[in-house]
């Protein structure tokens, strides 16, 4: 039988209709406008794509979005008097410094330096050790997207096997630790570990996240199993012949091959359409919780873990 293929695009504008709801109402119940600072340093192509789409979304939901772009050379201290006022200000409730930083920034001071109630992407080492010891913390983008649309699909997850391979603190670490919070039995593979494709076969739900493109093929997962592929990926894609640069002409790809693994999977996420349009959205909810948290009020039930 087919696989059902995840809308992700379609969840996370769901998402984003509910963020939107919530915003409406924190203005009008409390004069409060959710605000979402993006720091971007520096000029990487991708990046300013993510931040340009960030900014966009947070508008279009009702938010606030303070956009900061510093040249490339900015300075340690000039990053972090910016982050020192941005953490003071009052119409600022989420605060994300895109990643990666140019490499003479210290990443992990520059994280930590966040306020952790407005570290919307939950890579403060606070928000680290709460998620790992079960309280209640600001959850990263990309992993939540990836719990809400497994939650969605399966109903509880309780006592399924999870293959998450990729060990980053941005995606595999945080979704082990998720998992493990809905009570599944989690194995974390990656480029070192043996046998990752008998490991693979026996996991219910496998989460890729990599950066490899299509490394995960159909015979590594299990017949019915559910299949999250976090990779975005551009490969050559000579078929489509070259374009006006004389270039040949690129397409996306995940870190699963999509066409192998959907015919073997019971679910599997699409790339692109799949867990990418979750992350903003995910950062939206966030930024919204954030918001009521530091206001004393209810958070939006369904938005975080
Ligand atoms: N770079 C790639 N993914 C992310 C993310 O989720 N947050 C930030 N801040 N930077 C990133």
């Amino acid at each position: 039988m087919a696989a059902t293929i995840i809308d992700g695009k379609g969840f996370a504008g769901t998402i984003r209709e509910q963020v939107a709801g919530h915003v409406a109402r924190l203005k009008e119940d409390h004069g409060l406008t959710p605000g979402l600072a993006v720091v971007l340093v520096g000029e990487d192509p991708a990046s300013q794509v993510y931040v340009r789409s960030k900014g966009k979304q947070t508008v279009e939901c009702g938010m606030a979005s303070f956009e900061h772009k510093l040249e490339a050379d900015t300075s340690e201290a000039d990053l972090l008097a910016l982050i020192a006022r941005l953490n003071a200000d009052p119409a600022v409730h989420g605060i994300l410094v895109q990643l990666p930083l140019p490499g003479h920034l210290d990443e992990d001071l520059v994280i930590n330096a966040i306020d952790p109630a407005k570290d919307v992407d939950g890579f403060h080492i606070s928000n680290v050790g709460l998620l790992a010891t079960g309280q209640k913390s600001m959850v990263p983008c990309t992993p939540l997207g990836c719990l809400m649309l497994l939650r969605a699909h399966h109903g509880r997850l309780s006592g399924m096997n999870a293959v998450v391979i990729g060990r980053s603190n941005i995606v595999g670490k945080p979704m082990a630790q998720l998992l493990l919070g809905d009570s599944c039995t989690v194995t974390i593979a990656h480029s070192r570990t043996r046998d990752i494709q008998e490991l693979c076969r026996r996991a219910d739900i496998v989460v890729a996240a990599v950066g490899r493109a299509e490394m995960v093929t159909g015979d590594w997962i299990k017949p019915g199993a559910t299949v999250i592929d976090v990779g975005i990926n551009r490969i050559d894609a000579p078929e489509k012949g070259t374009g006006e640069d004389g270039r040949v002409k690129t397409r996306l790809v995940g870190d699963c091959e999509y066409d192998s693994c959907a015919a073997v999977a019971g679910a599997i996420t699409p790339v692109p359409g799949g867990v990418g349009p979750m992350t903003i959205a995910c950062l939206l909810a966030n930024t919204v919780t954030a918001c009521c948290r530091a206001n004393g009020l209810a958070e939006p039930e369904g938005l975080t873990a």
